[in-house]
C-alpha cells in the first residue's frame, strides 16, 4: 500500500472536483493508498472542508467513515501558479507536513490546469524543489502529471516537451490520458495479442474499415472558455481517439510494457495520413457562455484516415465524435470482409463485426452468422459477447484511479510519451490546416449534422449493425 504525497495544481477545478477528488476517495476505500498526505493547491481563497464538500455529489454511496479518512488526509495551500516565490513557500509547507508525518517524501504532482500553465509550473517545480530530477535516492521518487490536453497544437506541445527535458528525465513524466486506462481500453492490447484467432485477420485482407465512434450526450458543460479555443478535433481526436487507434492498428510490440508498447503507439501513429472530412456545431452552441458569438469552432467531427503501411493499405480508418448527440457510445467496430465462400451471394450474409464498447457499458462482442432456426438457408446475425460487469459484478476501477495508482506504481505503459503526443498534434494540425467545411447547426439530441449522409455514401461507410 502506498502512502504518498499527492500535491494537485487546480485543486479547486472541474477536473478535481468530478475525477481526481472522487478517485482519491476510492483509492483509500479500498485501501490502495494509505494515509496520503493530499496537498491541493489553487489561487481561490477557500477551505479544505468547501472544496471537498462541491466533489461529493460525484461519489456514489458515500460512507462517512472514509470521507472523514479523506478530509483528515487533505490540506490547502493558496497557490498563484505564476508567482516562483508561491513554490517556494509550497514546498517549505510540504516539507515541514512529511517531516512531521514521517513520511518518505514521494511525491506525485497532479498539474490538472490548462496546458499554457505546464511551462511556467514545471519551472517552478524544478526551482523550487518540490520536484527534483530523477530518484533523490533509490527509494524516493517525484512523479509529475499532465493532464490533456498537452498543448494546442505542435509548436506550442514542444515547447513544453522542451521545458520538461531541460529540468526532468522522462521516466517521471506522466502526460495522461483517461482513456488509456479505462478498463476496456487497457483490455485491447491483450485481446489483439493474447488470442491466436484474431492475429491473422488483423490486416487489410479481412477487415473492410474500422470505425472509431466517441458520441455525447453532454454539451461542453460549462466550459465554453475552454472549449472554444480547442474543438472536438484537439479535445477529442488528438487524444483519445488516436490513441484508440494506435492500440487497435499498432504492430505486435516486443513486450507488453512500458517503452515496447509506447514504441508500437508512436510508430502507427507516425504513419496515419488524413483523407477527408467534415465539422458540424450544434444549434445554440454561439450562445454558450464564455463562446464567441460569432465562434467557428467545431463540437462534431467525421474523419476519414488511413494508415500508410502494408497492414492496412486500403483499410479506410472512420473516427466520429460530437458533443449533445443522441446517445451515448464509445465504441469500436470492426467491420470484416464477407466470406469468400459458397454464400458469399447469400442474400441475409452479413459481415462479421468484432466492437469493443467502452461506455456505457463495458463490453465486447463478436457477430457471426448462424442459420436460422426452422428455415433451411437462411442466415441470422447473432452477438457473443463479453460483459465485464456481468463476469465480474465488480464496480470496474474507474479510469482516474487506475491512472493514479499507475503513476503511483511507476507504470508509464498508459502514459503518453512526448513523440507520441507530438506525432499526434502533427496531424491535427494538419487537419487543421485543410479547413474542412462546418455544417452549423445540428440539433442538440440528433445525430449530427444533416450532412453526414453525404460523406457516408461518398465513403462508403456502412455503420455497425445494432
Ligand atoms: C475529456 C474531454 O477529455 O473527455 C471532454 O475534455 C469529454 O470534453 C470527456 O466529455 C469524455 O470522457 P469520458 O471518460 O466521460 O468518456
Amino acid at each position: 500500500m502506498h502512502t504518498p504525497t499527492i500535491i494537485i495544481f487546480g485543486f479547486t477545478g472541474d477536473l478535481a472536483r468530478r475525477k481526481l477528488i472522487p478517485a482519491l476517495y476510492y483509492l483509500i476505500a479500498d485501501k490502495k493508498i494509505h494515509n496520503p498526505l493530499i496537498v491541493g493547491a489553487a489561487q481561490e481563497d477557500t477551505t479544505v472542508e468547501i472544496v471537498l464538500e462541491r466533489a461529493k455529489p460525484f461519489i456514489s454511496d458515500v460512507n462517512e467513515l472514509i470521507w472523514q479518512q479523506l478530509v483528515a488526509s487533505v490540506v490547502y495551500q493558496k497557490t498563484n501558479v505564476t508567482i516562483a516565490r508561491d513554490f517556494f513557500d509550497l514546498q517549505r509547507f510540504v516539507h515541514s507536513l512529511e517531516k512531521k508525518k514521517k513520511m518518505t517524501g514521494n511525491r506525485l504532482v497532479y498539474i490538472a490546469m490548462a496546458a499554457h500553465f505546464f511551462s511556467q509550473i514545471t519551472e517552478y517545480l524544478s526551482e523550487s524543489g518540490l520536484c527534483k530530477q530523477k530518484a533523490l535516492d533509490d527509494k524516493t521518487w517525484h512523479r509529475i502529471v499532465y493532464e490533456k490536453p498537452f498543448g494546442h497544437d505542435l509548436k506550442s506541445a514542444q515547447v513544453i516537451n522542451e521545458c520538461i527535458a531541460r529540468s526532468f528525465d522522462e521516466s517521471q513524466i506522466y502526460r495522461m490520458d483517461h482513456y488509456l486506462t479505462k478498463e476496456l481500453v487497457s483490455n485491447i492490447t491483450l485481446v489483439r495479442f493474447a488470442n491466436c484467432v484474431f492475429q491473422p485477420l488483423w490486416n487489410n485482407r479481412y477487415i473492410d474499415q474500422i470505425q472509431i465512434v466517441l458520441d455525447e450526450t453532454i454539451g461542453i458543460e460549462g466550459r465554453g472558455g475552454y472549449y472554444d479555443h480547442y474543438g472536438a478535433l484537439r479535445d477529442m481526436v488528438q487524444n483519445h481517439m488516436l490513441q484508440l487507434l494506435a492500440l487497435i492498428a499498432m504492430e505486435a510490440p516486443e513486450k507488453l510494457t512500458e517503452d515496447s508498447v509506447r514504441d508500437a503507439r508512436c510508430k502507427v501513429l507516425e504513419q496515419i495520413s488524413f483523407v477527408d472530412g467534415m465539422l458540424g456545431q450544434y444549434e445554440g452552441y454561439q450562445k454558450e457562455a464564455h463562446v464567441a458569438v460569432d465562434s467557428k469552432t467545431e463540437t462534431f467531427a467525421l474523419l476519414a484516415l488511413k494508415i500508410d503501411n502494408p497492414r492496412w493499405l486500403g483499410v479506410p480508418f472512420y473516427l466520429k465524435t460530437g458533443k449533445y448527440l443522441q446517445k451515448n457510445e464509445v465504441a469500436i467496430h470492426i467491420k470484416f470482409k464477407k466470406t469468400g465462400t459458397f454464400v458469399t451471394h447469400h442474400n441475409s450474409l452479413q459481415s462479421n463485426w468484432l466492437t469493443f464498447t467502452i461506455s456505457p457499458e463495458a463490453t465486447f462482442s463478436l457477430r457471426l452468422n448462424v442459420k436460422k432456426p426452422g428455415e433451411q438457408n437462411t442466415l441470422l446475425p447473432v452477438d457473443m459477447a463479453f460483459c465485464h460487469s456481468c463476469m465480474f459484478g465488480i464496480r470496474p476501477s474507474q479510469a482516474y484511479e487506475m491512472l493514479i495508482q499507475e503513476v503511483l506504481n511507476g507504470q508509464q505503459t498508459s502514459a503518453v510519451r512526448s513523440d507520441e503526443i507530438e506525432a499526434s498534434w502533427r496531424l491535427i494540425d494538419f487537419i487543421k490546416s485543410k479547413k474542412l467545411p462546418l455544417y452549423c447547426s445540428y440539433k442538440r439530441g440528433s445525430e449530427g449534422p444533416n450532412e453526414i449522409a453525404q460523406y457516408e455514401h461518398k465513403w462508403g461507410i456502412t455503420w455497425s449493425p445494432k
